[in-house]
């Protein structure tokens, strides 16, 4: 009857392999939790927070619940109406036909036959019902997580890598779904038939009853050896799993590098070891359950052995009913069944339960660069900034250790900076921190007077746009990818912001135009044009404040000069911070900045600094000398 069907420790499990030890993790109160280790907590019973977060999932299908309590009660009812019916037909309406009386076997079959379509229709009832809250419950879980990760810092995608946020949206949800689709199903009815036919079994006849009973001890201990072993042997599949897909995305995203670097005959050895690990464990879970199984079936077997013998001597001394005895055979054979499935639950319980307790764990962590709950408006009024941006006294580290000791800048409105200086010298950082990527230790970044923590998101992601190096195209046509930054704008107005950019001309060549779609990671265009897709984005998006990580530093000669048009166009009539390694970037810029360490040692024009004696005199000779 259960539909739990005796599935094998469940192998698409969760690809979050083991991490290499973290830093960064825990600073300023994020709270962290290598999800690793929870498996083996989570295993045997629902922590805190998951069950908080079930609570909270269940509780807006409340009555939807105790209908299907109560459908699946009545439906197992009907179900066990079965044997006794059986029973009854034999001792009763049998006899009573040999008397000449039909009635009581046309009751018995009429009653037969209610409680079968019974059966059939409040299963149906159940299974519909449990697949639409369990559907439901689990729509709820993926929009919540999707959206509550996608509001969480960068320090959280940092620690928490894109492969584990897959993971926790895919078979995390995954394993839920599993365990609402057919587990609870198959577990409700199997507790249930279980402790009602006990019960029914010691009503029927107490001494056969007891009987029955003498094969508990057994089946509890072989329960609980399953149980013990299969945990860890369940958590071994899991473990060398994660490591297969752990090995297998790094493979597959550094596709480039592997070929270049003939890594592949090295990475196939990992990945047959791996694969290896993996069969074991999974052939050690398999083996456990080939034996708990059979063994089960031997006892329930036994067990119907003696119950048979025993009740036959009752029968024969006239104690007991030939019908009685029928019932009881036919309610012992529905005891076992069901057993061998609740062993089968606990495998898609455990795994089901680790995904909540990670998924929960997700939902748990807070934005350490929140929202304010007052913001503060611009002082423009409009919503628009001008476009000043101040550090004050600013501190901050990524760790233990201080990137930026403590920064004094003021840009102007309207003033192209260019920052120059050493790799790790913070250039970056600095850039992350204008833009609200981190908030820093003390001090304060301002936008026209106010500090950056206290703007609304909406102004803040209006007033500054960060490009970085990497560019990033969507999958969707150029079109969607140019009005990323602001989907209201018409096609006119996509074209416009790519004409200006010097974009439109290589758009239009392209098969498809402006509906050309970019595939994933823009793998149809050059980095050049990546580039200048992302500067027409930037346009058209149209900030106060722009931020260039190392925007033009993946490019050949020609192409940047192409982009350094862009860029030109691009920084006119805003605030502009460029961080670049190439200084013929930095020669348009009204202001250079050279970075050490940290802090800003040198400050003025472009023209004043080559004139000077300092690093960035050194730096552009260096470059001229390069050029010739
Ligand atoms: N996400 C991070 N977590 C921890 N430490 C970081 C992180 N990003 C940068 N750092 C550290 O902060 C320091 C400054 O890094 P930053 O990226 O700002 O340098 P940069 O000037 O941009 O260098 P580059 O020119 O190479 O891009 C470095 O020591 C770096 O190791
Ligand atoms: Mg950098």
């Amino acid at each position: 009857m259960s539909t739990a069907s005796p599935a094998g420790p469940p192998s698409g499990t969760s690809p979050s392999g083991p991490t290499p030890p973290d830093t960064s993790a825990g600073w300023r109160g994020v709270a962290t939790e290598d999800d690793d280790d929870l498996s083996a907590t989570a295993s045997s019973f629902l922590r805190g927070r998951s069950r908080q977060l079930l609570g909270e999932l269940l509780r807006p299908h409340r009555r939807a619940l105790w209908v299907l309590l109560g459908v699946i009660l009545v439906q197992n009812l009907a179900w066990l109406a079965g044997p006794f019916l059986i029973g009854v037909g034999i001792d009763v309406a049998v006899p009573a036909l040999l008397d000449g009386d039909p009635w009581p076997l046309v009751w018995t079959t009429a009653a037969m036959v209610g409680a079968a379509l019974a059966d059939t229709v409040l299963r149906y009832r159940f299974l519909i019902g449990s697949g639409r809250v369990g559907q439901a419950v689990l729509l709820t879980l993926r929009r919540r997580v999707f959206t509550h990760v996608q509001h969480l810092p960068l320090s959280f995608h940092e620690r928490y890598t894109s492969g584990k946020t897959i993971s926790r949206l895919t078979s995390d949800i995954e394993a839920l779904a599993e365990l609402l689709d057919e587990g609870l199903d198959g577990l409700l009815t199997a507790l249930f038939s279980v402790l009602t036919i006990g019960v029914v079994l010691l009503v029927l006849d107490p001494p056969l009853g007891l009987v029955a009973l003498l094969g508990f001890p057994l089946l509890f201990l072989l329960s609980r050896w399953f149980q013990r072993n299969s945990t860890v042997a369940y958590r071994r599949t899991r473990q060398t799993i994660a490591a297969l897909i752990v090995q297998f995305t790094e493979t597959m995203g550094g596709m480039r590098a592997v070929q270049a670097f003939r890594r592949e005959p090295r990475n196939d050895e990992l990945h047959a070891q791996l694969n290896e690990d993996n069969r074991r464990a999974h052939h050690r879970a398999f083996w456990l359950i080939a034996v708990f199984v059979p063994l089960v079936t031997l006892i329930g077997n036994v067990i119907t052995v003696a119950v048979l013998g025993y009740g036959a001597l009752r029968v024969m001394d006239g104690d007991l009913a030939v019908g009685v005895l029928v019932s009881f055979l036919l309610y012992l054979r529905r005891f076992f069944d069901p057993l061998q499935d609740i062993a089968m639950f606990y495998n898609s319980y455990q795994s089901a339960s680790a995904a909540l307790e990670k998924l929960s764990g997700v939902l748990e962590e807070r934005s350490v660069v929140a929202e304010p709950v007052d913001p503060t408006p611009l002082p423009s009024g409009s919503g628009a900034a001008a476009g000043e941006v101040v550090f004050d006294r600013v501190r901050f580290g990524y760790g233990a250790a201080t990137v930026l000791p403590e920064l004094h800048l003021t840009i102007p409105a309207g003033q192209t900076v260019a920052l120059v200086g050493a790799t790790g010298a913070g250039k970056s950082t600095l850039a992350r921190l204008a833009a609200r990527f981190y908030d820093p230790l003390s001090g304060q970044v301002r936008l026209d007077g106010v500090p950056l923590d206290q703007l609304a998101d909406a102004d803040l992601r209006r007033a500054v746009v960060m490009v970085t190096q990497e560019s990033f195209l969507f999958s969707g046509s150029i079109a969607d990818n140019i009005s990323f930054g602001r989907p209201d704008a018409t096609r006119p107005e996509v074209e416009a912001a790519a004409r200006a950019i010097g974009a439109h001309t290589f758009i239009a060549a392209l098969p498809e135009g402006y509906d050309t779609d970019v595939r994933k990671r823009g793998g149809r265009l050059s980095a050049g044009q990546r580039q200048l897709v992302s500067f027409a984005r930037a346009f058209l998006a149209d900030p106060a404040v722009l931020v260039l990580d190392e925007a033009t530093s993946s490019l050949d000669v020609p192409s940047e000069r192409l982009v350094q048009r862009a860029l030109q166009t691009l920084l006119a009539d805003r605030t502009a911070l460029i961080i670049a390694h190439r200084l013929s970037t930095v020669e348009f810029a009204d202001r250079a900045l050279v970075m050490d360490a940290g802090r800003i040692v040198e400050d003025g024009s472009p023209a004043d600094l080559v004139a000077g004696a300092g690093r960035f005199a050194d730096l552009h000779r260096a470059w001229a000398d390069s050029l010739v």
